[in-house]
């Protein structure tokens, strides 16, 4: 059985003014079915650099990404929507929902986008999953940020990918609204079987993955308990 994610020898660089800046050098990451892998790191160490990359929105300069099998490199860019869109969920520090859609719009949005028939229905039953059922027809603005957060993670799962991508998700949140939507989003990844990468500052987050990975110049170590 091959990994869901297989990131191997994965090198990127920026150019910043007249120098470059390495900020990925022959990076290797495998991540199995089910597993949860934390990755921390300071700011700036590249962590959102690494999740562009795991997500297809960005190209490594060198090396392989591939999802389930598949890799990115070698894909059309309709193959490639297709492929984000089927095995991949992203949940960012900041929920990036659309400010005009309700809340079950949000989190239909993915199938919808999919030619998915039934993607009405099964918005609701996502909604429902994160426990918020009652907020279906309110927009972003009319809910808190843990609520936000919450339908951003429905959105995330509703195409019940193969693994979840997480910048640093409670981040935004205090600690206790953090808790709860970590504790929503660990529990539904346990139980639908999905991978999860979760960037995060939060040591005790990470020690509820499977691994800890520090992200330390370039390439990811081990992180000992
Ligand atoms: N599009 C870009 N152009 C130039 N430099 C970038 C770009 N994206 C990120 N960087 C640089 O790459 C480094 C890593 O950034 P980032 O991945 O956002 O770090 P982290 O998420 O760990 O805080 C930083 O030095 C940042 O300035
Ligand atoms: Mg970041």
């Amino acid at each position: 059985m091959h990994p869901i994610l297989k990131v191997h020898q994965a090198c990127k660089s920026f150019q910043q003014g007249n120098h470059k800046v390495k900020v990925l050098e022959r990076l290797d990451l495998e991540v199995n079915k089910g597993e949860k892998v934390a990755i921390l790191g300071p700011s700036g160490c590249g962590k959102s650099t690494l999740l562009s990359l795991l997500a297809g929105l960005d190209n490594p300069g060198s090396g392989t990404v591939k999802i389930d099998g598949t890799d990115l490199a070698n894909i059309n860019e309709d193959q490639l929507s297709q492929t984000r869109s089927e095995k991949l969920g992203i949940v960012f520090q900041q929920y990036h929902l659309m400010r005009n859609l309700t809340a079950v719009e949000n989190v239909g949005l993915p199938l919808e986008i999919l030619g998915t028939a039934d993607f009405a229905v099964r918005a609701r039953t996502a909604l429902k999953e994160v426990g918020l059922d009652h907020r279906a027809t309110h927009f972003p603005s009319e809910m808190s940020g843990g609520e936000c957060q919450r339908v951003a993670i429905a959105r995330a799962l509703v195409t019940r990918p193969s693994l979840i991508l997480a910048d640093e998700p409670s981040g935004n949140l205090d600690q206790k609204t953090g808790d709860e939507v970590m504790d929503i989003l660990f529990n539904l990844c346990r139980e639908h079987t999905i991978s999860l990468v979760l960037v995060t500052h939060n040591r005790e987050l990470a020690d509820r993955c499977d691994r800890s990975l520090l992200l330390n110049e370039g390439a990811l170590e081990d992180l000992a308990r």
